[in-house]
């Protein structure tokens, strides 16, 4: 996942969660109340078959498979290929689809700090081998790198920007601390690592130093007393965030092919529109502790500074800097290459050839464990293709298509899924009914969604079938605690995005700990076989229960007669996103006449009343062409709100209704051709969005009407 999940959550309780996790969810109150306990949904036959067939035994399996071989972004072709093989075992027609991308891949770097008396100090720059974890001492180890970064050096003073948002340097100008030519040191958290880097080559820095802060690991550190990792669950003080530094909420996918496949041949487009000048270098805790306190006394100390988590859980002051004459000289090394990647392509045709459910997982990572990003979610995959095969074998076929989708270099920026996306998007716009991704499957015990809106209530039915963690308490209970009921609107950070992009209805799922869990070592050597069997989720339990869920959920979508998508809850949650703008435009003293979206919400509302209605009579009448007719206007009607030319300034953006915001990358922003346009003070172009989004949920409307 190229993003930082709710993997440690603020909040103790986790009942209320919604503003606590660490990129800051956008929950949308699902208004689901709670029974004391839920009792557990029966089973049809055919679902019994499938959810014995999961095994946490043959999943422990292919999740040492996938960790223990080097798998960054282009670089194992075979495990593509065994992927495929997997599913073809299973009765599944499945080939390996490839690209020709822009990557980049890290030769050398350095990086030292000069204090004005004429000292340094050498940061470590790797992690620790471990005895404990093998794949740690791997010769074939992968450093520590921003994908996507520049190459080249900086020398200058330094300025700590926090997390590093387009606020966090206008406050650091307000207050008069001087950027322009210093390089930035930044907290990882909230907004995706690349906009932190291009905010601070947009307001004149020369480089970017990226650091774990250990206020973001919960409860859970040494210095409440716990043993960091091996020896025990906090985190471990070398631990470092590889990670892509595109700018995400401009377009993902190959930089160089906007819009179209990547081929040998494509014509390819500069890469600076999404791509850093600057160089960057991630570091661990224990790195930045000297950088950081060497500008304890100077510029303004961090709680004058008061920026939200600006301050973080070291021992230093996150005072501002620059402290004059100390100095950081840094430099960056890539190689840039045009390589192949692998997406592995599953299929079981169905009886129906109109209608398609994509299941997808990435499958890169960015070391050679990944047992949590992604490869938990790859070997939950594997054992769905089994159980399917379990149907398969006695002569089964689905109502509608299914495809399943291993994806290479999702880390880089989406790049497997946007170019199959972009290849096959007439096919998918014709037949795709639902996207259902599974990135970091398990890196702890707690289920977690997010998706549009009319699967909201198939998706938390089925976690009524499923009894969670070999106990009788449901999936559905255990979520619930979790979240409190709250489902995420669909931002960014992984394969969700294009599909999305393109009208296509998804879910995202995973699991993950508490603020009181092992501290998940993100995009670290220590998402490791080692870590997730001795802490993560030791007996693969959470990878078998969530394996046992995605398989009931897909095959659910893919069987059922009547499309279980409740189109009316797009009604009930816009509502909640309407009730948002209006809150934003009344905070400032700007206005903007938003009557028309106001019109097309009442019509959107009266539509699904018709097709509701619609669908109860051809229920009544099992009348299969009018049962056909209703599968698929819920099929289509979310095409509408797509629109050509997308949102401001990033055509790949078309959902009116919701994008990742331009200064988050991850977090969502609802309604967002309107809402950021508004708050940046173009009133103009907000209106001309009011009249955009206002006719694609009229065109949506449209397709429901009967
Ligand atoms: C964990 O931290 C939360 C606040 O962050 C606190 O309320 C809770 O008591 C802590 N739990 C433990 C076991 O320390
Ligand atoms: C690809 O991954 C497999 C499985 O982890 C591993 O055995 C193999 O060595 C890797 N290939 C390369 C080229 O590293
Ligand atoms: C890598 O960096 C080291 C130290 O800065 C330098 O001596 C060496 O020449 C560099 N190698 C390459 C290939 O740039
Ligand atoms: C130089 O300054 C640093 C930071 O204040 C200090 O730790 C170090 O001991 C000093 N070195 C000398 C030689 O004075
Ligand atoms: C910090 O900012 C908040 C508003 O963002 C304000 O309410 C608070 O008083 C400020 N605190 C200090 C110490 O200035
Ligand atoms: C924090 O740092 C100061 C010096 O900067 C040192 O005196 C103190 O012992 C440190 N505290 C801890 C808990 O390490
Ligand atoms: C696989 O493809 C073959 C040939 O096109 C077809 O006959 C078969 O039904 C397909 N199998 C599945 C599971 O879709
Ligand atoms: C299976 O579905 C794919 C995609 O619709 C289609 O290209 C292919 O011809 C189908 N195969 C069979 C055997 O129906
Ligand atoms: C689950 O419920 C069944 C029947 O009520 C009971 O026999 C079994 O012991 C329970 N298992 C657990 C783990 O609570
Ligand atoms: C599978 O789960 C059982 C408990 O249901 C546990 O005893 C066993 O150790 C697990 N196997 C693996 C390989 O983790
Ligand atoms: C669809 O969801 C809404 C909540 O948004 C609910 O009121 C309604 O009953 C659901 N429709 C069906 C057919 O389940
Ligand atoms: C927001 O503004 C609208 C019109 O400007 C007004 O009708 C409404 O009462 C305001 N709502 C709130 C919560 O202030
Ligand atoms: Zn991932």
């Amino acid at each position: 996942m190229l993003l930082n999940i709710r993997i440690q959550l603020l909040c103790a309780a986790l009942a209320a969660l919604c503003q606590a996790c660490l990129h800051e969810r956008h929950f949308q109150a699902s208004g689901l109340a709670k029974r004391q306990e839920t009792p557990l949904s029966p089973l049809s036959p055919e679902e019994q078959i499938l959810v014995d067939s999961v095994s946490n035994v043959s999943i422990s399996e292919w999740s040492y498979y996938y960790t223990h071989g080097y798998h960054v972004a282009g670089k194992n072709m075979s495990m593509a290929e065994w992927t495929a093989d997997r599913w073809r075992e299973s009765g599944w027609n499945a080939s390996v689809v490839s690209y020709n991308v822009y990557l980049n891949y890290p030769v050398n770097k350095s990086l030292s700090l000069t204090y004005s008396n004429g000292s340094t100090f050498q940061p470590l720059l790797e992690e620790a081998v471990l005895d404990a974890d093998e794949t740690t001492s791997y010769p074939n180890r992968v450093p520590t790198f921003h994908g996507y970064s520049a190459s080249g050096s900086a020398e200058a003073e330094f300025v700590y920007v926090g997390r590093g948002q387009q606020e966090d340097f206008a406050r650091l100008k307000e207050l008069g601390v001087s950027i322009e030519g210093k390089i930035a040191i930044s907290r990882y958290g909230g907004p995706f690592r690349g906009l932190k880097v291009k905010n601070a080559q947009e307001n004149g820095m020369i480089g970017a130093i990226l650091f774990t802060d250990t206020a973001d690991d919960g409860n859970i550190t040494e210095a409440n007393g716990y043993a960091a990792y091996p020896d025990g669950p906090a985190r471990n003080p070398t631990a470092v965030q590889r990670g892509s530094v595109q700018y995400l909420s401009i377009h993902p996918g190959d930089p160089t092919t906007p819009g179209y496949p990547s081929r040998k041949d494509s014509p390819r487009a500069d890469t600076q529109a999404v791509t850093p000048r600057i160089p960057s270098i991630p570091i661990s805790y224990i790195d930045a502790i000297p950088i950081l306190a060497a500008l304890d006394g100077y510029g303004v100390d961090g709680g004058t500074v008061n920026r939200t988590r600006w301050v973080g859980a070291l021992n230093v002051s996150y005072s501002t800097g620059p402290a004059p004459g100390t100095t950081i000289s840094m430099s960056n090394l890539m190689e840039d290459v045009y390589t192949d990647i692998w997406n592995s392509i599953g299929i079981i045709n169905g009886t129906n050839p109109d209608e398609t459910i994509i299941i997808g997982n990435h499958r890169d990572a960015w070391i050679v464990g990944g047992a949590a990003d992604p490869n938990s979610g790859t070997a939950i995959i594997v054992e769905l293709s089994r159980a399917f095969g379990k149907l398969l074998a006695q002569g089964w076929r689905p109502r509608r298509n299914i495809v399943l989708c291993s994806w290479d270099a999702e880390e880089y920026g989406l790049v497997g899924s946007t170019e199959w996306v972009e290849e096959y998007v007439p096919w998918l716009t014709d037949t795709a009914v639902s996207y259902l991704n599974i990135d970091i499957g398990a890196a702890g015990a707690w289920p977690y969604f997010d998706a549009t809106p009319e699967l909201h209530e198939i998706s938390t039915d089925v976690m009524k079938k499923v009894p969670w963690m070999d106990t009788n308490r449901t999936m559905y209970d255990a979520w619930f605690e979790y979240t409190g009921g709250g489902i995420g609107v669909l931002g960014s950070g992984s394969d969700y995005t294009s599909f999305i992009h393109n009208g296509i209805g998804a879910i995202d799922i995973g699991a993950g700990g508490g603020s009181d869990d092992p501290v998940y070592h993100y995009h670290s050597n220590y998402d490791s076989y080692h870590w997730m069997t001795n802490f993560g989720d030791p007996k693969f339990l959470a990878h078998k229960y969530m394996a046992k869920y995605l398989t009931l959920l897909a095959y659910n979508l893919a069987t059922a007669e009547s499309l279980p998508l409740n189109v009316s809850n797009w009604a009930t949650q816009m509502e909640g996103y309407y009730s948002d703008l209006v809150d934003t435009i009344n905070s400032t003293s700007d206005t903007l006449d938003i009557s028309p979206l106001r019109s097309a919400l009442d019509e959107f509302t009266s539509r699904t009343r018709e097709i509701e209605a619609l669908e109860q009579q051809a229920a009544a009448s099992k009348d299969a062409a009018l049962t056909t007719l209703v599968n698929h206007k819920k099929r289509d009607f979310q095409r509408g709100f797509v629109s050509q030319g997308g949102l401001p300034n990033r055509e790949f953006y078309k959902n009116l209704i919701f994008a990742p915001g331009m200064d988050t990358g991850y977090a969502p922003t609802t309604f967002p051709g309107i809402t950021e346009s508004f708050l940046a003070g173009n009133i103009s172009v907000a209106a001309e969005y009011v009249k955009k989004t206002t006719d694609a949920i009229l065109v949506a409307a449209n397709i429901i009407k009967t």
